[in-house]
């Protein structure tokens, strides 16, 4: 019956168009678009449009997009939304949220919404409700959380608790470590969370030389928990352990695991009664909002987690509902398509100006250029236009110290999304409005620019021949996203926003979004070279490079 069902899903699957969008009408006519708009400023779209800033908005519960400094019209949008129309961008959401296999490489469903939805909702996952099992392990998460914070759950020598050490690495750290920065004004007192993920021993290693393995508890987070990092650092941290405390005995009053693999964390000696389980339909850079949220949750109490849950159910559900040019992922998918593909912009800044989501760029470069970062399209064919930008950036006023030259007057056009935050999580004043006003004043320069006659006009002291360096070319493009505050519902928002921006350019790049063969070829040949190292010997098969830097290690050590 089970089996007759996936026929059933994959055909109605098949039916789903893949689309080259290089062979679609509205294609064609956005590259016409693009060469009729030519470097039309954008000072000259609001000069032409006086309420450009108050119509190219969108705003939904806590957050607000203001798209207006974007070179791009009514009729751009228009024929972006034809565009994405073309490529099958509704069916494909419906497929989405109906939980079709739309993973169709690794033959998986995708979907992370069930994760945020409420406790009477029902997604189907190959015609099985996932709800119940969702609330299953969310209540194991509220409860572990609550036993931990009251000090009902103790140490194997009777101390409560007072560090939490998150051993993933990807998509089970990430997240997770953006999200506990960003709500640092909820931390849970009396709980320190740390977070390890690089194999180099120093980042384990400081952690350990902080912590009294009598009061941490380890959190072995990895969704299929084979992953090179992360077993290591778990088999490292659990020796220091051992090592600690004189015996084996409280390794399981110490190690809970997150993952969807139950054998392997059985056979790493972790208590399957002490996994918090996920499964395969959530995507490692889909998960925070699963129990790899569970160091989030222990650091600002599980309330707040689940007040984050909601805020990406909120903007699921917009996604799921609003119509294409009301709608906020839509939106911000199709801004970034007419830039990379025909501005030719390939780049992305995200610049959030808040210090406490300062790993808000990191999170989304995983997110994003994970996900879309591909050449090859779902009918297995090259693709012949580009696809996933590079995401980088930094905390809004230190890039402005950094890199900002090059955004104002560099050769490369970046597009950027600032990020801002309306209301503070501190209480100095003098602080604010200044961040503020720096925020809205960089994308305003970058709209503007400053011309020849503006720097001559300026009273400034200027010799001619420096009166060059100081033109601005301006007319670079940039989203505005407000948040009324960082709130965890705010912050959902915010990563379901990115999530779903991100779904929708990969189905227009008719790529597949949710697997990431890239990652596997170099983890192959390390597992190829690490004998060599061991071993402290070259090889004639391997290239002149390979042996040359073996040699040089094993002359320097
Ligand atoms: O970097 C590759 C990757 O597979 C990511 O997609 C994933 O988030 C990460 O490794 C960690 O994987 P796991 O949770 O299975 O340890």
């Amino acid at each position: 019956m089970k089996i007759t069902f996936i026929f059933a899903l994959e055909f109605i699957l098949n039916m789903l168009p893949k689309v080259n969008p290089l062979a679609t009408k509205a294609w064609q006519a956005l590259e016409l678009r693009a060469d009729a708009i030519g470097d039309k400023q954008l000072r000259t779209w609001f000069a032409e449009e006086p309420l450009r800033g108050e119509s190219m908005v969108v705003s939904h519960e806590e957050i607000r997009l203001d798209y207006s400094k974007n070179r791009l019209d009514e009729e751009t949008l228009l024929l972006l939304a034809e565009l994405a129309s073309a490529c099958g961008l509704e069916e494909a959401r419906d497929a989405f949220f109906g939980g079709e296999l739309i993973n169709e490489t690794e033959h998986r469903a995708v979907m992370h919404p069930a994760l945020r939805a409420p406790r009477d909702a029902h997604y189907l996952v190959e015609g099985v409700d996932v709800i119940p099992e969702v609330y299953r392990v969310l209540d194991q998460m509220e409860s572990f959380c609550s036993t931990i914070h009251q000090g009902v759950k103790k140490g194997c020598t009777g101390k409560i608790f007072t560090d939490i050490v998150n051993i993933g690495i990807g998509g089970s750290d990430l997240g997770a470590v953006m999200v506990t920065e960003a709500l640092r004004p909820y931390w849970v007192d009396g709980i320190q969370p740390h977070f390890v993920s690089n194999i180099d021993g120093n980042h384990l290693y400081q952690v350990l030389q902080k912590v009294n393995a009598e009061t941490t508890l380890f959190i072995v987070s990895s969704k299929t928990f084979t992953t090179l990092e992360t077993m290591t650092n778990a088999k490292s941290a659990r020796a220091w352990f051992v090592q600690q405390m004189g015996s084996e005995a409280g390794v399981k009053d110490h190690f809970v695991a997150v993952s969807t693999n139950t054998e392997a964390v059985s056979a790493f000696g972790i208590d399957t009664r002490n996994m918090f389980e996920f499964w395969d339909w959530v995507g490692g850079r889909y998960s925070l909002s699963s129990a790899i949220g569970l160091s989030i949750a222990l650091t600002v109490g599980f309330k707040n987690f689940r007040s984050l849950l909601d805020g990406m159910h909120a903007m699921d559900e917009h996604f799921r509902y609003a119509p294409l040019l009301g709608n906020m992922s839509v939106l911000m998918g199709l801004i970034g398509i007419w830039n990379i593909n025909f501005l030719k912009m390939s780049t992305l800044a995200v610049l959030p100006y808040d210090q406490y989501l300062h790993r808000l760029p990191a999170y989304l470069q995983q997110l994003d250029m994970e996900s879309n970062g591909k050449s090859v399209d779902r009918n297995g064919a090259p693709v012949h236009y580009a696809t996933g930008p590079i995401v980088w950036g930094e905390a809004g006023t230190n890039g402005q110290h950094a890199f900002y030259q090059l955004i104002h007057q560099g050769t490369i056009e970046i597009p950027s999304d600032f990020i801002g935050v309306v209301k503070p999580s501190h209480p100095l004043p003098g602080h604010h409005n200044w961040l503020l006003a720096n925020l809205i004043a960089q994308s305003r320069a970058l709209m503007l620019g400053r011309t020849r006659e503006e720097v001559l006009e300026s009273g400034e002291k200027v010799s001619e021949n420096v009166v060059p360096h100081k033109v601005f070319p301006g007319n670079r493009p940039s989203n505005t996203l407000l948040m009324k505050s960082l709130s965890p519902f705010a912050l959902g928002q915010l990563i379901a926003l990115y999530e779903h921006k991100v779904f929708v350019q990969g189905i227009i790049w008719n790529i597949y979004s949710f697997d990431q063969f890239g990652v596997e070829l170099g983890k192959k040949l390390a597992v190829q070279i690490h004998p060599f190292l061991e071993d402290g010997r070259t090889d004639g098969s391997l290239d002149s490079s390979t042996n040359g830097l073996l040699a040089a290690i094993y002359d320097w050590k």
